[in-house]
Parts: C-alpha cells; sequence; structure tokens
C-alpha cells in the first residue's frame, strides 16, 4: 500500500546568522482516509510541518513522498498543479478576499488551476452546499460571520477535490460554538474519507484526531494508540 504522505528524516532549517532548526529528522507515514492532529505550543515547528506536508515548502534533508510521488524531482509548475489537485489548505484567518461573493471566493482556487467556468460554478455550488452555505452564495465574504467565512474557505479548499486537506489552526479565530460546528464538519469530512491533517496548539482540538502527534522544538512524537 503506498502512504499519502511518506516522510524520512525530514527536517527543515531556516538559514540566517542564527539559522533555526524549524524541524528536525522527521519520519511520518499517513493512510488515505486518516485523521491526524498536530498538536504543539507556539513556535513549535507545526506550520512549518504543515507547509511541507503541502508542498509550500520544500525539507532542508530526507525525502517526501506524496502519493508515492517525489515532487523534488519536479519544477515550481509541476509542483503546483500536484498541490492543487490533491491538496486543500484551511488557514486560521480564513484568507478569503473580503469584497468578494461567497461563490466568487469558492472558486479562487480553481481559477488559478486552470478548470473551466461553468464547472468551476459547478463545483463551487456543490462545495458551499456541502457546507451548509446555500444560502450564501451571493453574500458578500466581510459580512459574514467568522464560522460562515471558515465554511467558505473550506468549500474552496473542497472545490478542488483534494484527497488531502490541511487545516493551520483552523478554530483559531473561532468562538466556541463555531469552532465546535467547525470540528463537526471535520468529522463529517472525514466520514466522507477525506484524509486530514489538522494543526492545533488546542487540546481539546487535538483530542478529534484518530492519530495525535505532537511537535516540541521541532521534534515530532506519537504515543502509539
Ligand atoms: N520563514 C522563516 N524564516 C525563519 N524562521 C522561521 C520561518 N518560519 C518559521 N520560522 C521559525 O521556525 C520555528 C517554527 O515556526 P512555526 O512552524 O511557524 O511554529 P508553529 O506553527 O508551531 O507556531 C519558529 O522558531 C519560527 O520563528
Ligand atoms: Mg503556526
Amino acid at each position: 500500500m503506498t502512504y499519502i504522505i511518506n516522510m524520512q528524516g525530514v527536517g527543515r532549517t531556516f538559514p540566517g546568522s542564527v539559522p533555526v532548526h524549524a524541524l528536525k529528522d522527521v519520519n511520518f507515514m499517513v493512510s488515505s482516509g486518516e485523521y491526524v492532529t498536530v498538536v504543539g505550543p507556539s513556535g513549535s515547528g507545526k506550520s512549518t510541518f504543515l507547509n511541507l506536508i503541502g508542498l509550500l515548502d520544500t525539507p532542508s534533508v530526507g525525502t517526501y513522498l506524496i502519493d508515492g510521488i517525489d515532487p523534488s524531482t519536479m519544477g515550481e509548475k509541476q509542483r503546483s498543479a500536484l498541490r492543487g489537485t490533491r491538496i486543500g489548505f484551511v488557514f486560521q484567518s480564513f484568507h478569503l478576499i473580503g469584497h468578494q461573493s461567497a461563490i466568487a471566493n469558492t472558486q479562487l482556487g480553481m481559477v488559478y488551476n486552470g478548470v473551466p467556468r461553468k464547472q468551476r460554478i459547478t463545483r463551487a455550488r456543490d462545495s458551499l452546499a456541502r457546507v451548509g452555505l446555500s444560502h450564501r452564495e451571493e453574500a458578500v465574504a466581510q459580512t459574514l460571520s467568522g464560522g460562515e467565512r471558515q465554511r467558505v474557505a473550506i468549500a474552496r479548499a473542497l472545490a478542488g477535490r483534494p484527497s488531502l486537506l490541511l487545516c493551520d489552526e483552523p478554530t483559531g479565530n473561532l468562538d466556541s460554538n463555531n469552532a465546535n460546528s467547525i470540528l463537526a464538519l471535520l468529522d463529517e469530512l472525514h466520514a466522507d474519507d477525506i484524509t486530514l491533517i489538522v494543526v492545533t496548539h488546542d487540546s481539546e482540538v487535538a483530542a478529534r484526531g484518530q492519530r495525535i502527534v505532537t511537535v516540541k522544538d521541532g521534534h515530532l512524537s506519537e504515543k502509539s494508540q
């Protein structure tokens, strides 16, 4: 069986007068359909780890295969095509275009990936329905509540039909009611066989995962279940 994520001996050092060893000797394998949470204090290396998984950054050492494919041998164009077809991102601060509608925001990733307009609209509608926002398609993003904005961001990530959804502190800017409804939505996506990696500094959010990985000073550890 091929792992969707297979990291061996991966490290990431940010160069500078005092280099930062943000991630050290990471061995990490994820099978399709797993729900993994990554927990650790601020500055421990969680976002660095997620950015490597999501092909937004490259390891300084070690090997990383995604679905058995080695992105290090690819040019940036190929890597971004790989990213666009397999990976969805959700961030703490939503990253929406405030003055555009929910449905326009949902199409953004697909615009970059060259999905034809008609197909984009169909997929955006389906994705907004998936996150329970069909009634808000035309609403301007900045008029939506925090929870609704995060739903739009999740719809945008899903519209690319990713097999892997990466979330960096997805509930970090939400009150507890909205946070709980986003976590419930992530549970549903997991039940639909999407592979989930959720980064958090919150142990309650971390407890939602099937596997809980801890990052401390750039080192990954995992208690066996
Ligand atoms: N682009 C960068 N250049 C230099 N240092 C960085 C960069 N990105 C992150 N770091 C450093 O790497 C460490 C881990 O950061 P990060 O992965 O963002 O942690 P977390 O997401 O757990 O808060 C921190 O010490 C941070 O300052
Ligand atoms: Mg972070």
